[in-house]
């Protein structure tokens, strides 16, 4: 059996004063207020929460992590410092740590001229199989034998203008996805399919055209060929569980460190079972609820 943490959207939090103040223009300068305003005192204690996780994880026996982006508020390179360091120990889980960039990581398109996710994070982000990677390494692929497989996506890029936070997953991601889903190596394989935005709210039914994922009917296409999937995403600061009409199991973890609201995936995997049991944060530490449990 394989133990996988599911976790996204830590928001792991720098002071102002630390950002490049070049950096620190357009929708950078509104969010950098909003960070003050609004946002700062949710993720504060972020970094603590990850301490705790870490040693969750090693309670719980994890063997792999996986995160579905957003370590950062602004996408600056102190902050995607601070998040890399923060995450050290949960990156040294037995089976390693598979990640995706968020949004806010890829907040303005100044993070990719320098592709400072890729620096920062480069370490967590290998593939198995780079012959299907297509986009700047994406698809990613990770096999855990006999019977796991994970499959990173991106479907993060800058928005500039303010009011937008929508993704997308570029169509070479999709074809990609296609052509591996119908590799006979995966046969036998439970898949877990790892982007950051959700195809569907938990309610069933699209996100926002300024918030979601652009190709969302596109992406449950593709996944409904696999015979076992599940896709996990984050962005949606609520932890659910969802099968939309495509049958694939939707699981969002929310973010783990959102004051009030902490949310994570336990998921364990053998061979044709997934029982996935959620977590959140209580009285101080992290806890999962057997008695949720959701199993196929
Ligand atoms: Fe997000």
């Amino acid at each position: 059996m394989i133990r996988v943490l599911h976790l996204s959207d830590v928001h792991v939090d720098v002071p102002i004063w630390r950002m490049p103040l070049r950096e620190l223009l357009g929708k950078r300068l509104l969010g950098a207020g909003n960070l003050l305003l609004r946002r700062r005192p949710l993720f504060a204690d972020a970094r603590a929460k990850l301490e705790k996780l870490a040693r969750f994880a090693e309670r719980e026996a994890v063997d792999l992590v996986v995160c579905t982006g957003d370590y950062t508020a602004l996408g600056t390179v102190p902050e995607l410092e601070a998040a890399r360091a923060a995450i050290e120990p949960l990156a040294r889980r037995p089976l390693g740590f598979v990640t995706v960039p968020g949004n806010h990581d890829l907040y303005v398109p100044d993070t990719l001229r320098d592709s400072r996710f890729e620096r920062i994070f480069g370490d967590l982000l290998g593939s198995d199989w780079p012959e299907h990677s297509v986009d700047g390494g994406w698809p990613a692929v990770r096999l855990y034998d006999p019977d796991l497989a994970v499959v990173a996506l991106n479907s993060a890029r800058p928005n500039p203008q303010p009011w937008r936070s929508s993704g997308r997953i570029p169509d070479a991601q999709l074809r990609a996805l296609g052509e591996l889903l119908a590799d006979p190596r995966l046969r036998g394989r439970t898949l877990l399919i790892a982007t950051h935005y959700a195809p569907r709210l938990r309610d069933g039914k699209p996100d926002r055209w300024n918030h979601g994922l652009e190709n969302a009917d596109e992406l449950l296409a593709v996944c409904a060929r696999a015979p076992r999937a599940a896709l996990l995403h984050g962005h949606i600061h609520w932890r659910y569980h969802i099968v939309p009409q495509s049958g694939l199991h939707q699981f969002g973890a929310g973010s783990a460190t959102h004051a009030g609201r902490e949310g994570i995936w336990l998921f364990e995997v053998e061979h044709n079972h997934l029982r996935a049991v959620p977590g959140g944060f209580e009285g101080g530490d992290y806890r999962l609820d057997p008695s949720a449990a959701v199993e196929f």
